[in-house]
């Protein structure tokens, strides 16, 4: 099973470089199935129903979400109307939406579970044993699970990686919208990344026009941030799991900064 992950999509410049550059994408990796965190995809801010609706008409199959999961009042009308969208599973007990969705791709079963770190982020359940919970279930259907970590700190997202090493066949990392160059198979057969980075402005902070954060950083005065303008990037995993065990076989990382040539 092949499948093609997208980071962090940041508002607009997000959604406009995934336009551009998935069918080439697809092209070049074939993926039986795209997931996408979507938590900013909206004005950098949550994921409305448009954007959503834009989204999958470009052949996204499953979204994935985060810290920002709320931020768009209108997300509490479709949430729960839809099977492709997972918010973090240690949302506290009774939040709508959930944190599983299964997809059919063939014969195959996928699940996409989506869960949020504790470190500098709000207070909620323990990922750890939510996941342990959810898999339990999970693992009667399926043993092809795609894990996305939405958290801040690389320790917390390392000890998730090898927490469920050899249990799920992926944790990626998403939220700190910087990708990191640790992509590997850990030795029991889950694929990792502690973040797959941002799908958005180039030349912002995260995202946000640099200007608001810079002076965020030196006065510490209320700014309003609003998303970067200009060049865009597009950050990704594409993964290939085995079809005997669902353990990975393969993880590639994809950056792509539209000044540079990357299909050339
Ligand atoms: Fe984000
Ligand atoms: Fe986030």
């Amino acid at each position: 099973m092949k499948i093609l992950f997208i980071g962090d999509i940041v508002a607009s410049p997000g959604r406009s470089i995934l336009k551009e550059y998935l069918p080439k994408l697809k092209s070049k990796y074939y993926p039986d199935v795209i997931i996408a965190n979507a938590e900013n995809a909206s004005g950098g801010k949550g994921l409305n129903q448009k954007s959503y609706r834009e989204l999958l008409d470009m052949g996204i199959n499953i979204i994935t979400m985060g810290n920002h999961t709320w931020d768009q009042k209108e997300i509490f009308d479709y949430i729960d109307e839809v099977d492709n969208i997972t918010r973090p599973a240690n949302f506290p007990q009774r939040t709508p939406g959930t944190g599983i969705v299964y997809k059919k791709i063939g014969s195959n079963i996928l699940a996409v579970i989506n869960l949020q770190g504790r470190t500098f982020l709000p207070a909620i359940d323990c990922p750890f044993t939510k996941v342990s919970e959810i898999l339990e279930e999970a693992k009667k259907k399926t043993k092809f699970i795609f894990v996305d970590f939405h958290a801040e700190a690389t320790s917390e997202k390392l000890a998730l990686g090898w927490y469920l090493d050899g249990k799920v066949s992926a944790v990626v990392g998403t939220h700190t919208h910087v990708q990191t160059a640790d992509e590997r198979i850990l030795p029991e057969g889950t694929a990792y990344i502690s973040d797959v980075g941002m799908t958005g402005p180039l030349n912002g902070i995260l995202g946000v026009e640099k200007e608001a954060v810079i002076k965020k950083f030196i006065t510490g005065l209320p700014v309003r941030f609003e998303p970067a303008t200009g060049s865009r990037q597009l950050s990704g995993v594409f993964i290939e799991l085995d079809k005997n065990n669902g353990l990975a076989k393969n993880i590639k990382r994809i950056h792509i900064n539209e000044m540079d040539n990357f299909f050339e």
